[in-house]
C-alpha cells in the first residue's frame, strides 16, 4: 500500500507563486568549460533533445484558452494565471535546449512528429485532455532527463538537465 501521509497537494495560488519564483532564477549558462560532443554523442541526442526543444517552444494557445474557460466556470482565478507562467516557463526550457543544440551546431526542428501528436490528441477538447497530455509529457521529461543526466558530461547540459527537471 501507497503511503501518501508526506505528500501535501498545492492549490492554485500556490502553484502560481511557485511559478512566480522560478522565473526569478533564469539561468546564463557559461560555456567556456563546455566540449565538443563527438558525431556520433549528437546522432544519439540529436532526435529527442530537438523535439523537446521544439514541444517545450509551444505558445499553449488551446491550453490557455481552456485554462481560461475552467478558470471561470470553477471560480479559480489564479489557475489561468498559473497555467500562463507554467508555459512561459516551458519556453524558457526551450530556449535552454535552443542554446546548448546551437553551441553544438544542432539544427532546430522547425516541425516535430512527437509535437504534433501531443498536439492532436489535446487540442480542442478541454481543459481535462490538455492537462493529461502535459501531464504525461512532464513524466516522460522526468525519465528523459534523468536518463541523459546519467549519459552526458556537458557542464552546461548539467546546469540546464537540473533546471528543466526541477
Ligand atoms: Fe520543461
Amino acid at each position: 500500500m501507497l503511503d501518501y501521509s508526506g505528500l501535501r497537494s498545492y492549490g492554485y495560488s500556490e502553484w502560481f507563486e511557485h511559478y512566480v519564483e522560478n522565473r526569478k532564477q533564469v539561468l546564463a549558462v557559461d560555456f567556456s568549460q563546455e566540449g565538443t560532443l563527438t558525431e556520433s554523442e549528437k546522432a544519439l541526442l540529436y532526435p529527442s533533445i530537438a523535439d523537446f526543444q521544439r514541444g517545450e517552444a509551444s505558445e499553449g494557445k488551446h491550453l490557455l484558452a481552456a485554462s481560461k474557460r475552467f478558470a471561470r466556470t470553477a471560480g479559480q482565478p489564479a489557475y489561468a494565471d498559473t497555467i500562463k507562467l507554467f508555459i512561459e516557463e516551458e519556453n524558457q526550457h526551450s530556449a535552454y535546449l535552443k542554446e546548448f543544440m546551437q553551441f553544438h551546431g544542432m539544427q532546430l526542428k522547425k516541425n516535430s512528429v512527437l509535437d504534433g501528436v501531443f498536439r492532436l490528441v489535446r487540442k480542442g477538447k478541454g481543459i481535462h485532455p490538455e492537462v493529461a497530455v502535459l501531464v504525461s509529457a512532464e513524466i516522460i521529461a522526468i525519465c528523459y532527463y534523468a536518463a541523459l543526466r546519467n549519459a552526458s558530461s556537458s557542464p552546461s547540459f548539467e546546469i540546464y538537465l537540473r533546471e528543466d527537471s526541477a
